[in-house]
Parts: C-alpha cells; sequence; structure tokens
C-alpha cells in the first residue's frame, strides 16, 4: 500500500479545458486519482457520496484497476481498524463525527441533570447518531432504525419523531423554534408537508412527551465549560442497549448491514 505521502503530484498546475489554474479540489482530486493508482485494494465510492458534487446518473467513474490491483473488498485501510465483534462503543469512538459525540453527551447529560429516566437519557444520548456516524438527511429515521433491533420500542420512536418535533415549538414545555435554524435554513424555512404530517401523528401518541424531551434537551450549542465523557454513559447505555453478542453487523438484524456500512463503507459490493 503506498501512503498520501509517498504520492507525487503530476500533471501541470492549469486545467487544460479551462486553461485557469487548476482550483483546490481540482488538485485533490488529481492527488486521489494518483493514490489510488497506487494503493493495491482500490476503495470505492457509493453514489450516495458524491451524489450533489457529481451528476449522480453520471457518478464517479471508477477508476481502471492497473495491472495487480483489485477493488477493495474488506476494511479501508485509511480508517481506523474496528474489532472482530464491534460494539456500540467502538462505533462512538472509531467512527462517529468526535464534535458530534460531544452534542449527544451534552444533551444527555442535561437530561440526567433534569432528572429524567434511563430511557429519556438513551434516547437524548442516541438521538443524532444518524448524523453523527451515517446519513444527515433525514437523521431521525436513520437514527431510530439503526438501534431499533437494540432498544426499547419507546426510545426507537421517540427518536424517530425528533426528526418533526424540533421544528415545532411547545410551550407547555418551554421548547421554542430554535433560533439556530433561523440562521441555519433562513427564517422562511418550511418542513415538508411529510415532516408536517409525522409531527400532527406525533402530537396525538402516548409517547409524545419522550420524543419532545430529546427537542427539549437536545443542545444547539455546545457548552464549552462542560466537558462529558462517554464513560460517564456507559452504564446506563449497558442497561439499555442490547448490545448483541455477535458484534453490530454480524448477529444478523434487520439493521446488521447498516452497522456493517459504517464500518467497511467503500467496498465494491
Ligand atoms: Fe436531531
Ligand atoms: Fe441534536
Amino acid at each position: 500500500m503506498t501512503t498520501a505521502a509517498q504520492v507525487t503530484t503530476g500533471g501541470g498546475a492549469t486545467n487544460e479545458a479551462t486553461g485557469r489554474p487548476k482550483t483546490l479540489s481540482e488538485r485533490a482530486d488529481e492527488l486521489e486519482e494518483q493514490m489510488l493508482k497506487q494503493l493495491d485494494r482500490v476503495p470505492s465510492k457509493s453514489p450516495l457520496y458524491t451524489m450533489g458534487d457529481v451528476d449522480p446518473r453520471v457518478g464517479t467513474v471508477a477508476q481502471p484497476l492497473q495491472p495487480g490491483q483489485f477493488f477493495l473488498q474488506g476494511p479501508d485501510p485509511r480508517l481506523p481498524k474496528m474489532p472482530d465483534k464491534p460494539a456500540l462503543l467502538d462505533f462512538f469512538n472509531l467512527r462517529f463525527r468526535q464534535g458530534g459525540i460531544q452534542h449527544l453527551l451534552q444533551s444527555a447529560n442535561l437530561a440526567l441533570k433534569n432528572g429524567h429516566n434511563e430511557k429519556i437519557i438513551t434516547a437524548c444520548l442516541l438521538h443524532d447518531i444518524g448524523v453523527v456516524g451515517f446519513i444527515r438527511a433525514d437523521h431521525g429515521y436513520w437514527g431510530a432504525q439503526l438501534v431499533e433491533p437494540y432498544v426499547d420500542e419507546e426510545i426507537t420512536w421517540a427518536i424517530r419523531a425528533h426528526q418533526a418535533l424540533r421544528f415545532y415549538p411547545d410551550e407547555s414545555v418551554g421548547y421554542t423554534y430554535p433560533e439556530q435554524y433561523i440562521r441555519n435554513f433562513g427564517a422562511d424555512y418550511k418542513p415538508e408537508p411529510y415532516i408536517e404530517a409525522a409531527y400532527k401523528e406525533a402530537l396525538k401518541h402516548k409517547w409524545y412527551m419522550t420524543s419532545r424531551l430529546i427537542t427539549v434537551n437536545d443542545l444547539y450549542s455546545f457548552d464549552p465549560n462542560v466537558e462529558v465523557h462517554l464513560e460517564d454513559f456507559v452504564d446506563i447505555l449497558g442497561r439499555n442497549f442490547r448490545q448483541p453478542e455477535e458484534g453490530l453487523g454480524f448477529d444478523n438484524s434487520p439493521v446488521a448491514h447498516m452497522w456493517r456500512t459504517m464500518m467497511w463503507p467503500t467496498r465494491f459490493l
């Protein structure tokens, strides 16, 4: 295997088609292409990884294999190595975005301080795992699905519903529309009709308040004066997340493939 440092940049400094100096992103693409040419196992990019940056109908065309090269079908050597039987904490430590984890920990910590039960604390701790480790869009739905076989039904329901509830205030518990959403999405942003429908459905549900409490304890900015550690929640997770013996990804659950994809995201098939 060749490391990026060993790859020398080739080609000219200008884009041959436009005659202009190459942009940073063109140079990065070029470097990546050269690096891939020198790997003995070539990782692949699924359509979803590049969609938007490139037109998905064209996609990122795999470079032809060089003699002696094969497509990667296992762990990506550029990523931290996962254990054979990965536990949820391994994903927290080796896959999830570390800044995002602090958001989850601070939300769970706030729920703990506010005296909520372990189901609510666990829901807060896991509510954005879609964002930190998998797919941002529709993150409440992806996140709920990821944990569904391993947690109480109420936790899954709450994570799924927080996708919609976070856009709607509930003055009875002091939840107002987040200022940050105005900055992020613009003052005129209106959720899609499917989100509004999900909100209206959730209002009538017996677990409405569980999901609402995720939004109440959802911190929209870090408190830089508070540092929360994952270790502080290991016991609560141990009691509320049924870790499969075979490891996440290998327990043949309906979502095992999703955990495998986070573990080995660049396999060819
Ligand atoms: Fe969220
Ligand atoms: Fe959140």
